[in-house]
């Protein structure tokens, strides 16, 4: 018997993360109650998800080992909390984000469970020691912050409250494990997670540069989706710093701690983000967002949000190397080295691990089934590189 089988999950709120939620969870084989304050929008919005799962399983981009009709089946949605709630695990709140919002729905929640019922919001900013001030067992209480859409983008960042029991902390994990979302555990509460605090680092220091006359909006953005988001769609900080340097991190900041630390100190202030400067760059990056809307459609698969430049590009270059021909899904040792090394003639994680790359990019071929596609193309890239990053890593 499975770990999810016969188990309920309650998700609160059915707008866009809610459904999200629960389209997560039925994928890894949990029942999951769906309520929503707001009469028949429950119901509304089981008809979107089926609506969804249908053409993911057209698109072959199901999750989880059920088809789309025994995921639907798992599903039920209510207009009554206390329905909703019978039988529950695990309850994940989707209210608006609205400190009130939230704080009575875990009051009336917590009326209506027992007490090893685990309480989880998906609050983006808000922290569980504001959000869960009015349960009396705090301890059950942890905040499972997904980045939008949870279905497609696997991180979930997870909050404890002060009171937070350990074991609390390891089910939410286990469970995010379980239905394939990867998360990661804060070991305290902190303004914006970490997502967000890293995110807004990027934020300020590009807003800065363009403010001071710097750089333009159009280049920062480039910047970031043709450098550093490459990498970072794949690798992080940490993982960056490693590879950068022949002998790994220590050697990397050897080389460039003096560097970081003088840069880092030329750092403006906070930025307002008001005033001339928003305005001015407001304009300009309404002109860039709708050019490249023109010809730059997103698409989201899989890893959230990636070129179809990209793809293209891949794509194109996949094709010139005749790799189309092999046809049957795999490839020979040799086109995978040739793949890696015109991809990357210059990496350090080609160069450096040369045999594991190859062998990462044969499996990530004939472990998806080849149709030649820009978006099998990307999901092939995809899968590539997070494999890579595994081989090394393992
Ligand atoms: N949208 C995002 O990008 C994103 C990303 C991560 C986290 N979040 C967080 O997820 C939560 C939900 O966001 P969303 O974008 O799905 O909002 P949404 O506006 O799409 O949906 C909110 C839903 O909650 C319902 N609701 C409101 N009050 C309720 C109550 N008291 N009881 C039951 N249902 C109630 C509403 O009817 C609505 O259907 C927020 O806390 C948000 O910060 C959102």
């Amino acid at each position: 018997m499975s770990s999810s089988e016969g188990k309920t999950i309650t998700v609160i709120g059915s707008g866009l993360i809610g459904r999200s939620w629960a389209m997560v969870f039925i994928s890894g084989g949990y029942r999951v109650k769906i309520y929503d304050n707001q009469p028949g929008q429950a119901a509304r919005a089981i008809h979107e998800v089926r609506k969804q799962l249908e053409d993911l399983q057209e698109e072959c981009m199901l999750r989880g080992d059920r088809n789309a009709s025994e995921q639907i089946a798992l599903l039920s949605s209510h207009d009554d909390l206390c329905q909703a709630l019978e039988g529950a695990f695990f309850i994940q709140e989707c209210v608006f984000e609205e400190i009130e919002a939230k704080r009575s729905v875990f009051q009336a929640v917590e009326s209506h469970v027992g007490e090893g019922v685990i309480l989880s919001s998906s609050t983006s900013c808000l922290l569980p020691s504001n959000i869960f001030s009015q349960v009396q067992n705090r301890k059950r209480c942890i905040i499972s912050h997904p980045v939008n859409p949870p279905y497609y983008v696997r991180l979930v960042e997870l909050v404890p409250h002060p009171e937070t029991l350990a074991e609390v902390m390891d089910t939410t994990h286990a469970l995010m494990t379980a239905v394939g979302q990867a998360p990661v555990r804060l070991k305290k509460e902190i303004d914006g997670f970490a997502l967000n605090r890293v995110q807004y680092a990027i934020i300020a220091e590009s807003w800065r540069l363009v403010k001071d006359g710097v750089i333009s909006v159009k280049d920062i953005d480039l910047v970031m989706s043709e450098g550093l988001g490459m990498r970072y769609a794949f690798i992080g900080p940490m993982e960056t710093m490693h590879l950068n340097a022949p002998e790994g991190l220590e050697d990397y900041v050897q080389r460039y701690r003096e560097g970081m630390k003088r840069v880092l100190n030329a750092f403006g202030p906070v930025p307002e983000f008001s005033g001339e400067a928003a305005e001015r760059i407001n304009k300009v990056s309404l002109c860039v967002c709708v050019l490249y809307c023109f010809y730059q459609r997103l698409y989201i698969l899989g890893l959230g949000q990636m070129s179809s430049d990209f793809a293209n590009q891949v794509h194109k270059r996949y094709e010139k190397l005749g790799y189309f021909n092999e046809g049957n899904g795999t490839l020979s040792p040799a086109s995978s080295r040739a793949s890696i090394l015109q991809f990357f003639p210059s990496s350090t994680i080609t160069r450096r691990y040369p045999s594991t790359c190859c062998q990462a990019v044969q499996t990530s071929f004939s472990t998806l089934q080849w149709k030649p596609s820009c978006e099998k193309t990307l999901a092939i890239s995809v899968k590539y590189f997070t494999s890579i990053k595994y081989f090394i890593l393992d």
